[in-house]
């Protein structure tokens, strides 16, 4: 086990998968997690050392009886990618630091540019001069190759692979396991099924299943 080189408080807003995951490894980077909140109110912690703490009623008066602002992540994964941008905006309006979670495992070419919260996950790969707006995830053993710009909130899922000069919109869905060819453009909002073959561009605010990715649904924008 790696030491724990610093101890610096962070919170998670978002109490299911995300957020295990996010746990399993933060605190190999020096990271305490402090507290959990989510707007659901049905949940309960997922770990018994960490309390949940309610929704947005209750952060401020939280936050407010804390001797140091925590940073903060938005462990909200799926299909929700605006949900995780939104929380992550309005938890850095109270003065959180939004950190990058990487992955010990996963590589990062140096010359990547990568956002405020993002999120990448084990054996994931960012290649040359790619750009990761903030609060993008890249997802357990996804590719995401040289020169691609991922929108902010967009989410690769779990072994996609997204090939060179690949522009993936804001709040975009690739799902686990899909594959995008190069140079081709995913529009913001869109989903692409688990295992779907994007072969051409996709404007926003679909649903693109299969091999090749055809269009099956329109998305509200408001999903
Ligand atoms: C694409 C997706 C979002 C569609 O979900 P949905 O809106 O609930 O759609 P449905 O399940 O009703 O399926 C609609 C049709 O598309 C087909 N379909 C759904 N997903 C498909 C996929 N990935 N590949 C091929 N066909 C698919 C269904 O078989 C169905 O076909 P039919 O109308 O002929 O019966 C979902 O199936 C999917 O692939 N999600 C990605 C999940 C994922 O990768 N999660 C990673 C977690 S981090």
């Amino acid at each position: 086990m790696s030491p724990v080189v610093d101890s610096r408080p962070l919170i998670l807003w978002g109490a299911t998968g995300q957020a295990k995951v996010l746990k399993e490894f933060l605190p190999r980077l020096g990271w305490r997690l402090v507290a959990l909140f989510d707007n659901n109110p049905s949940i309960l912690s997922p770990f018994a050392e960490v309390p949940l703490l309610g929704g947005k009623e209750n952060f401020a008066d939280w936050l407010s009886s804390q001797d140091e602002i925590p940073s903060a992540l938005a462990a909200i994964g799926g299909d929700r990618g605006r949900d995780r941008l939104q929380i992550q905006r309005w938890l850095a309006e109270f003065g959180c630091w939004i950190p990058i979670a990487c992955h010990p495992t996963a590589w990062i070419a140096g010359d990547a540019r990568i956002g405020a919260g993002c999120q990448i996950l084990a054996r994931s790969a960012v290649g040359t001069e790619s750009i990761l707006e903030d609060a993008v995830i890249i997802n357990t053993s996804a590719s995401v190759d040289h020169e691609c710009h991922l929108g902010e909130g967009s989410h690769i899922g779990p072994g996609a692979v997204v090939c060179g000069c690949v522009s993936v919109g804001s709040g975009a869905f690739i799902g686990a396991g899909a594959t995008v060819l190069p140079r081709l453009t995913i529009g913001s909002n869109t989903v692409v099924g688990a295992g779907s073959v994007v072969t051409a561009n996709l404007p926003p605010d679909v649903v693109a299943v299969g091999n090749p990715a055809r269009i099956i649904q329109i998305r509200n924008a408001a999903q």
